[in-house]
């Protein structure tokens, strides 16, 4: 499996502390059968500096070399909607150089705000990732702002928290119901300690095969992730996802 939302790198977000942590979270993704994983630190320049951060994720690099996981780098980004201030590091902030970008949107942002950005991104060639989308009130009170969403052109990720009902019931019932419209793209785990991967992802894993099949979980869980890695989500493929969306609303 492929986890592209992971706060595996230590001091410098909410993620581990140190990195004992760090490689503690690894082990045990190693331990679920993941073989990758993109670290994916909070993004804010005004807190950290990529340099900062980078350097932290060459350390941990360099310690976790002799397990079998990969690592490579990428951020979630908190989602300013001028979008702006990231256009000119897009490259550097993507998904391991994909041109993909994770984003989070603020819980109660103006979903018209959402959408204009998401358009304002693919006008930049940036492929908008959408990290867990199902924890946002607004597009949970609204279907229709969801629609709109991923009509606009970005990609849904899931959290394993999500599924297994870490949020509620209410977000469990709302992402089962996402992934049974096939309305989701990925799920990742979005951990912030090793216990999120113990707790959270078998059991996530396991809903979703239920929910959905087994082979559908194996997309979602990793060759979804894996194409989007290797950069096969190319604007034909994402023009023609968004056309496969319009035909199922
Ligand atoms: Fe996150």
């Amino acid at each position: 499996m492929i986890d592209i939302h992971s706060h595996i790198i230590h001091g410098v977000d909410d993620g581990p502390a140190n990195m004992a942590e760090s490689l503690k979270m690894i082990r045990e993704a190693e331990r679920l059968g993941i073989s990758m994983i993109v670290a994916t630190p909070h993004y804010q320049e005004e807190v950290f500096g990529l340099e900062r951060l980078e350097e932290n994720y060459k350390e941990l690099l360099y310690k976790a070399k002799d397990y079998e996981v990969a690592i490579s780098l990428g951020y979630e980004v908190f989602a300013d909607p001028d979008g702006s201030a990231l256009f000119k590091n897009k490259r550097r902030l993507s998904l391991n150089k994909s041109g993909a970008i994770l984003f989070e949107f603020p819980f109660n942002a103006s979903p018209q705000k959402c959408i204009e950005l998401v358009f304002k991104l693919r006008m930049q060639r940036i492929t908008p990732i959408i990290a867990h989308i199902e924890r946002n009130r607004p597009f949970i009170n609204r279907f229709e702002n969801f629609v709109e969403l991923i009509k606009a052109g970005c990609y849904i990720q899931m959290d394993t928290a999500s599924i297994v009902g870490v949020y509620g019931s209410g977000v469990k019932e709302f992402s089962r119901r996402l992934l049974k419209m096939k309305f989701v793209d990925m799920v990742a785990s979005n951990a912030h300690c090793a216990s999120d991967y113990i707790d959270w992802y078998r059991e996530a894993f396991k809903n979703v095969s239920n929910w959905v099949g087994k082979e559908e979980a194996g997309i979602l869980f990793h060759n979804s992730p894996k194409s989007l890695l290797d950069g096969g989500y190319s604007e034909e493929l994402s023009n023609a996802k968004i056309l496969k969306w319009e035909k199922l609303v």
